[in-house]
């Protein structure tokens, strides 16, 4: 849940602040072609999680460290970020090789040191931690300040703290001094820890906090004498800590918050962590979800006050949704923009398209990508749209196609209207005037132009434009045999025996067969006996 101080801390960027994301590992736990980092929670790739808490505390810069499949991030990256105020603040870094998360943090030396001024401490976050707060890194930055410490890491005490860092405190008991923040001394990587480290229930979430004349400093000295024959950047607090620096620590209240995602196990933790955090924040809201557990919430989303979400909703992507409106059960909506007091009746599809204020939607709606539904509109049971819009207060209630059309306002699409869009190279647009009417089982061979007023009459082939307050018809004219199915069937019933005669034939026929096989046994006894 968010916060008071969440939402107080927001949008205060911090100056002399240096941020680094390190997004560069490929995820081998992830068993996954595409990097970890891009991996989504909640309709979200997980560094984009970072990067925005990146964006809401630095003022100064901030650096991203890509490597694996690095065209792809930096495309993520780039478009999460545009329109976002700081975007320009944000610098991708290329780890070309992965030797370790001290490594990755070194890549982004050149970003810092081009200003005249360098960065009085940094923050450094893993690219796989995506339920970290903005609060939390913002108390971290307090600890710190306050401390006079030259590294602040956040820890989490878990229960199951296998695969995680663990951190190594001086032990309490000999030295006779209280559990304070000062007392760490190392942090230890699960593979290289000895079992009496291992049984460490505290862990290293990945967040540091770092005094800039430090970093660098202390990076460049690093060595790969571990498990992994990697440079670890938490062998900086080792280090801090040999040099008689102070190293803080501040613990995690929520241990989920720490939740770094190395394997798809943690990705569904995190991913039912922050689907719950979507829901109760949409609650706290105004808004009514009748069976919140079943119901989907992109992070993007955004959603109106008295809007009822009935089970088994999804709203993807950045779609928005207006006030009092109601999304029945079995919708899923995907980047579109929803207006108020629409309702959307069950079992609907609708993709990358706009229903204006007051319009009806469903059930069983198809909208493909372009649609626009004008104000008080209606789109009824199993109507397919692409690249269309429906006037104001136009219908199109029933089992329809409509695509490549432009529908003016107060028109009625009959029941089976289909536009003929394709035809097999090319896609062609259809434009229907004002008030028109179009009866049921209409085809508009597209390009083709109805003019305001007209009618078409029901099963017409429409090939040529129609000139407006003018009938169009083209079907066969009806004829009328009378009689016709009286004289057939008199017909029939001469050519073939009724249902009775039959009956009395194959009756006739088993009598006289039973006769002959009685007479032929006899026949028989007789012989044997001569
Ligand atoms: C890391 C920490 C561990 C901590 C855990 C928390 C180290 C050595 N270990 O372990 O103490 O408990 O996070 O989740 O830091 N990355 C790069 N370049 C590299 C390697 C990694 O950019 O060369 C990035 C990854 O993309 C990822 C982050 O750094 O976003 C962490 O790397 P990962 O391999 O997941 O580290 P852990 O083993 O989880
Ligand atoms: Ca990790």
């Amino acid at each position: 849940m968010t916060s008071m101080a969440d939402q107080q801390a927001t949008r205060s960027p911090i100056f002399g602040l240096g941020v680094i994301v390190m997004a560069a590992g490929l995820g081998k736990r992830m068993k996954s072609n595409h990097v970890k980092v891009l991996h989504q929670v909640a309709g979200k790739p997980m560094v984009q999680y970072a990067v925005e808490v990146a964006l809401r505390v630095a003022g100064h810069r901030i650096a991203v460290v890509v490597g694996h499949q690095a065209e792809k991030v930096r495309h993520v990256i780039e478009a999460g970020i545009t329109g976002t105020p700081g975007a320009q603040a944000v610098r991708i870094v290329e780890q070309a090789q992965q030797l370790g998360t001290g490594h990755a943090v070194m890549q982004s030396r050149s970003v810092f040191s081009h200003d005249e001024v360098c960065p009085a401490q940094y923050l450094i976050l893993n690219g796989d931690t995506p339920l970290l707060k903005e609060s939390t890194v913002r108390e971290l930055l307090t600890v710190h300040q306050r401390e006079g410490a030259t590294v602040t890491i956040l820890t989490a005490i878990l229960d199951d703290p296998s695969g995680y860092g663990r951190v190594i405190r001086r032990d309490a008991s000999h030295e006779g001094h209280a559990h304070s923040s000062s007392d760490v001394l190392k942090i230890v990587e699960d593979r290289d820890a000895t079992s009496a480290e291992r049984a460490s229930k505290e862990i290293n979430v990945g967040t540091y906090v770092v005094s800039g004349a430090f970093l660098f400093e202390a990076l460049d000295k690093l060595e790969p004498d571990n498990a992994q024959g990697e440079y670890y950047l938490t062998d900086i607090v080792r280090m801090a800590v040999a040099q008689g620096r102070r190293v803080a620590a501040v613990t995690l209240r929520d241990p989920d918050e720490g939740l770094g995602v190395n394997t798809r196990q943690q990705l569904a933790a995190a991913e039912l962590v922050v689907r719950q955090q979507i829901r109760e924040r949409w609650l706290d809201a105004g808004v009514t979800m009748r069976d919140p557990g079943s119901v989907w919430i992109d992070a993007g989303v955004t959603i109106g006050k008295d809007t009822v979400l009935y089970p088994h909703v999804v709203l993807e992507g950045n779609t928005v949704i207006g006030e009092e409106t109601s999304i029945r059960s079995g919708v899923r909506i995907t980047d579109c923009v929803i207006g108020n007091h629409v309702d959307v009746l069950d079992s609907c599809v609708l993709g990358q398209s706009c229903i204006e204020d007051d319009a009806h939607v469903g059930p069983f709606v198809h909208l493909r990508p372009g649609v626009v539904v004008r104000r008080r509109a209606k789109v009824g049971n199993f109507v397919e749209m692409k690249k269309t819009e429906l006037g104001e207060g136009s219908k199109a209630n029933h089992l329809s196609y409509l695509g490549d059309a432009t529908i003016a306002e107060g028109v009625n699409i009959g029941a089976g209207t289909i536009t003929c869009n394709y035809d097999g190279l090319k896609k062609h647009h259809t434009v229907i005037g004002k008030n028109v009417f179009l009866g049921s089982d209409t085809q508009l061979v597209a390009p083709v132009t109805i003019g305001d007023g007209a009618v078409i009459a029901a099963g017409t082939t429409v090939t040529q434009n129609v000139p407006g307050d003018s009938l169009a018809i083209s079907r066969v004219p009806q004829t009328n045999r009378i009689g016709w199915v009286a004289k057939r069937r008199a017909l029939v019933e001469r050519a073939a025996p009724s249902v009775a005669s039959v009956k009395t034939a194959v009756k006739r026929l088993t009598v006289k067969r039973q006769k002959a096989s009685a007479k032929s046994k006899k026949k028989l006894g007789r012989s044997s006996r001569g």
